[in-house]
């Protein structure tokens, strides 16, 4: 009996989904006579039983499209908000499950993709995940598809900002995406030859990046550009964050971890603006025009680059030969040249943080890159 495959993708849309989609499918279909149904708007559309048959015409011609043809949510299995309410839909989505006859459901997604995945695992079903976001945080793989793509967004637009920096003596500040992890800003910069690099790993202390600043404009530079992950964050912050996490892990009761928790809420909300806020210091503290440029969704927008197709491609085929082979609750990985199937469980809900001693790191600070520490 042929297997019949379930495709989703969930959480942040990015380049690459769609050759991901076409990956699964073609493979399951041509080598394998699979039958594979899409679900639209990840779990939420697999939850309301919204599907798109996949079949060879409707995989033609989107290796090249940006974005998700299934459509994207953020919606988790055991928290859905239906009627206003969150509620725990995760067996809806067994029936569902069933009721398609599935072998199997591939979700498309980061870390938490992954951890509604295997809640999905433990409720019986197969499940397989492919390592998708433009942040790069998924754990066990080399790289996540989407993370080239914003990459050369990324890197394209500081060296378009360069110019405009140097024809007014400025510094431009510029928002990369990456709110708790800082490849992405980390590799723009690099590549991009920012003068300074803020990544949420390594909290930075804003009289050292005006010091570098003032240095390069004594030695003559006329402008700075400031590579800074959305999620940077100064010492300050990082201690009053410390500080709500201590709190909220020796929270003895419920009073004490609601307290804990609106602190944590409250400094996130406080965070919203940093960009703007750190732009206005830099000005302040060298005597510079600063002004900022937030890259926001073009990161996510648009046609995958040939790296991140080929990775996709790659992925989505190696999971069709395993579902071939009957291998199960497994996030299919890159590694080097080839793919590794990697237990969901050592995958769900964990980021790849960029270790302060990391490769890139060095890299950065051996070309004089100011990092804020
Ligand atoms: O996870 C990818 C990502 O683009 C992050 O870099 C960014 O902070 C977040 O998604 C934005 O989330 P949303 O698309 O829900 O606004």
């Amino acid at each position: 009996m042929a297997k019949c495959v379930g495709i989703l993708t969930s959480g942040g849309d990015s380049p690459g989904l769609n050759a991901a989609i076409r990956g699964v499918g073609k493979a399951a279909l041509n080598s394998y006579g699979m039958q594979v149904i899409g679900f639209r708007d990840g779990f939420r559309g697999f939850m309301e039983n919204r599907i798109m048959e996949l079949d060879s015409n409707a995989l033609s011609g989107i290796l090249t499209v940006g974005g998700t043809i299934l459509g994207t949510s953020r919606d988790k299995p055991h928290r859905m908000p239906v009627g206003g309410k969150l509620m725990d839909m995760t067996d809806v989505m067994v029936e569902n499950y069933h009721q398609h006859n599935l072998d199997v459901l591939v979700c498309l997604g980061g870390g938490g993709t992954a951890k509604n995945a295997y809640r999905l695992l433990q409720k019986g079903l197969n499940v397989m995940t492919l390592p998708k976001t433009i942040d790069n945080d998924v754990i066990k793989t080399d790289y996540t598809f989407g993370f080239d793509t914003a990459l050369s967004v990324a890197t394209e637009a500081i060296d378009r900002l360069h110019s405009t920096a140097h024809s007014h003596h400025r510094i431009v500040v510029v928002e990369i995406m990456g709110n708790k992890v800082g490849w992405l800003a980390l590799g723009a910069g690099i590549a991009g030859g920012a003068d300074v690099i803020l990544i949420p790993e390594v909290p930075y202390d804003v009289e050292l990046v005006a010091k570098a600043i003032r240095g390069r404009s004594a030695s003559g530079k006329r402008f700075s550009i400031v590579a800074v992950a959305e999620g940077a964050i100064s010492k300050q912050e990082a201690a009053s964050r410390r500080g709500a996490q201590e709190r909220l892990e020796k929270a003895k009761n419920k009073k004490e971890i609601a307290k804990a928790e609106a602190d944590m809420a409250q400094l996130e909300l406080a965070h919203a603006g940093n960009t703007l806020r750190l732009a206005a210091q830099l000005e302040q503290l060298t005597g510079l025009e600063s002004r900022v440029t937030i890259l926001g969704y073009l990161q996510r927008g648009g046609t995958p680059s040939a790296a991140d197709r080929l990775l996709a491609t790659r992925l989505g085929t190696a999971c069709a030969d395993l579902i071939d082979k009957g291998v199960f609750g497994v996030m299919v990985a890159a590694k080097g040249d080839t793919t590794q199937p990697v237990p969901l469980e050592e995958v769900a809900g964990k980021l790849k943080f960029v270790p302060p001693d990391h490769a890139w790191v060095a890299t950065a600070r051996s070309v004089g890159t100011c990092l804020g520490d």
